[in-house]
């Protein structure tokens, strides 16, 4: 009895050694759970007021937050390159051709600061994109989603591989599905991501080519005639604020309109369409039609494997102080 218990405690010690040796040796550390709880325990709390209080005063804040997970993560990593503004050594990601009307970057500063006054150079700007996408998601009326911590910040940008991950709003349904495919996500998920496209907005720029000369036949055609009023000419100024609404019933909700006005050919943009069409996607489109509880169990299941994308952790990358610049500079 004795030895065999010995015996026993040998291969555990075994088990639960060799983890920790490789971790260290590789200096490679995995995201986990409330990873501040020492470091900085009020955090998460922070982070949910700040994104709280913005958006009480700016709602379109929360949008911001959610798309600025899909670019920064798809983009080799959760790593907040995104956020790197252009100074001489670094052009920003946000100048590229993908990141057309993403806004409220300044507002990443006031989380930031709250985040730097209580435990200053703790908390990364990566789980700072994470957490405001996670608390946004709610406040827009989506599921609550419980999100590891730990990821590190970039200290490039990667601009120019940008238009490579991100999909334009023209490309094929296989294009795009190839690409999520790539970072581990599945039709499924895919669908369901695309849902975030039941909030915030599309500028004209992005739909004129569906409008004019001759509008698309696959576009209803009473809704084709709303849009050409949002848009009425065929070359906008791109500086110009001219915008549809992504989702004109519940504008702000993240809820699953956005799949029931897919049904009835009023897709945004060419990429939204095609979701209804493509026989690949179709199926999970109609369910997540009838099923908000479906929709937003496959969002979250998803949206958690693209908050997950091969994050910098452990000894990799840095803490930035300032969101915007690469520490040191
Ligand atoms: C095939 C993939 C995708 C394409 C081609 C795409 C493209 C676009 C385009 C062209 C816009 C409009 C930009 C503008 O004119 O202002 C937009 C907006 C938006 N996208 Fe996507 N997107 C994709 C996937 C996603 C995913 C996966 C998410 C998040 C999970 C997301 C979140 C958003 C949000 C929240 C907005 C509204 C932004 C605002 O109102 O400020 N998108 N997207
Ligand atoms: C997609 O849209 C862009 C403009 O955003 C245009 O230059 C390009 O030709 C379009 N591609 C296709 C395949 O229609």
């Amino acid at each position: 009895m004795a030895t065999n218990d010995k015996h026993c405690f040998g291969t555990i010690c075994i088990f639960l050694l060799l983890p920790l040796v490789l971790q260290f040796s590789y200096g490679k550390c995995e995201l986990q759970l409330n990873y501040y709880k020492e470091s900085c325990p009020r955090a998460e709390e922070i982070i949910k007021e700040t994104v709280t209080k913005l958006y009480n005063k700016h709602g379109n804040t929360a949008v911001s937050w959610i798309r600025n997970l899909f670019h920064d993560c798809m983009v080799k990593s959760c790593d907040a390159s995104l956020l790197l503004e252009t100074t001489k050594n670094i052009v920003s990601e946000e100048t590229a051709d993908r990141s057309f009307g993403m806004r409220n970057f300044k507002y990443i500063g006031t989380i930031k600061e709250a985040l730097e006054s209580e435990c200053p150079s703790t908390v990364s700007c990566a789980d700072i994109v994470a957490l405001s996408a996670r608390d946004g998601i709610v406040l827009l009326g989506g599921p609550q989603i419980e999100m590891k911590t730990g990821r590190k910040d970039s200290k490039e940008s990667y601009v120019a591989e940008v238009d490579e991950f991100i999909p334009n709003h023209n490309d094929t349904m296989s294009l795009v599905l190839l690409r999520f495919q790539s970072i581990g996500i599945d039709v499924e998920g895919t669908v369901a991501l695309l849902g975030a496209h039941s909030v915030g907005r599309v500028h004209c720029l992005n739909l004129v080519n569906r409008l004019y000369p001759t509008v698309d036949p696959t576009l209803d055609p009473d809704y084709a005639q709303y849009l050409k009023g949002r848009c009425p000419s065929p070359e906008p100024d791109p500086k110009a604020v001219e915008y549809a609404r992504n989702d004109r019933d519940t504008p702000m909700v993240l809820d699953n309109m956005y799949y029931k006005h897919l049904l009835s050919h009023m897709g945004l943009l060419l990429v939204d369409q095609q979701l209804a069409s493509d026989p690949s996607t179709s199926p999970f489109v109609e369910k997540m039609a009838t099923d908000n509880g479906y929709f937003h169990d496959q969002f979250s299941r998803a949206l958690l494997l693209l908050s997950e994308n091969s994050p910098l952790t452990g000894d990799e990358g840095e803490i930035r102080k300032d969101c915007r610049y690469v520490n040191g500079n």
